[in-house]
């Protein structure tokens, strides 16, 4: 447990130095927020939590739809500028809400920093309704690097950590993690009866080869997990 928290607080240590470099802003084509869309279908009165909301980009395009949307995030510099939403600071691990009380989870590239990720669908699972719907967007760990398309970045990101270059320098007490698409989903219907998952093609990606072809190798994925087995109200 204390390897948790220590992890955690390294997260949010990080997001607090590099603040700076996250934007606050998303375009409404966005294939992560159409995706979003596509799933929860039209905002207007849903409850929504927005997990790891950073600066609250995603979720302030929701609350313009007419949602009720809380922000949380372990980040108190990140969360500082997610002005007009709810927000709470707090970990995504310990999440202050009642069971049922949403009916969509958004956690859009929050994920991979997560420290234990079991433990997080749960309480996903808990926090939901029903009928209530997890959407997860996070990176693929089989994706191919946008600049040299014909290496993978799980190759360039071992290259930029020993070169000091990534998110979270060697040695550092956390790091990130990208999922195996099918493993992920595995994780998700422990708690769900209904999961899917599928790849979205960037902007940059589009007209592009491999990206076009070959879904497998995009960098962002969307996994979907309906109805959490034995809990949540309506
Ligand atoms: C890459 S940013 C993405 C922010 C936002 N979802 C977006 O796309 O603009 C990841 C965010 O997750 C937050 N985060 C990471 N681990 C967390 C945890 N255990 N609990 C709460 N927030 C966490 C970070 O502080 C950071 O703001």
């Amino acid at each position: 447990m204390t390897r948790v928290v220590e992890f955690e607080a390294a997260v949010a240590r990080r997001f607090d130095d590099l603040a700076d470099r996250f934007k606050s802003e998303v375009a409404i084509d966005d294939p992560r927020y159409r995706a979003v869309l596509d799933r929860i279908g039209p905002p207007r009165g849903l409850r929504i939590l927005d997990l790891g909301c950073g600066k609250g980009r995603f979720a302030r395009r929701l609350v313009d739809q007419g949602a009720g949307v809380f922000g949380l995030d372990a980040s108190l510099r990140m969360i500082a500028e997610a002005n007009g939403i709810e927000r709470v600071l707090a970990s995504a691990s310990r999440p202050p809400f009642r069971s049922g009380s949403f009916d969509a989870i958004v956690a859009i590239e929050s994920f991979e920093h997560i420290a234990r990720l079991e433990h997080a669908i749960d309480e996903c699972a808990r926090l939901l309704a029903r009928a209530g719907v997890l959407i997860i967007i996070d990176k693929n760990i089989f994706s191919m690097n946008l600049k040299r398309p014909w290496l993978p970045n799980a190759v360039v990101n071992a290259i930029d950590r020993r070169r000091g270059l990534a998110m979270y320098p060697a040695g550092y007490p956390a790091s990130e993690r990208w999922f195996n698409p099918a493993g992920l989903d595995r994780l998700l219907a422990r708690r769900f009866e209904r999961t899917s998952f599928e790849s979205l093609l960037s902007h940059d990606e589009r007209e592009r080869f491999p990206f076009e072809r070959f879904p497998s190798t995009r960098l962002m994925y969307v996994w979907t997990a309906e109805r959490p087995r034995g809990g949540g109200r309506t």
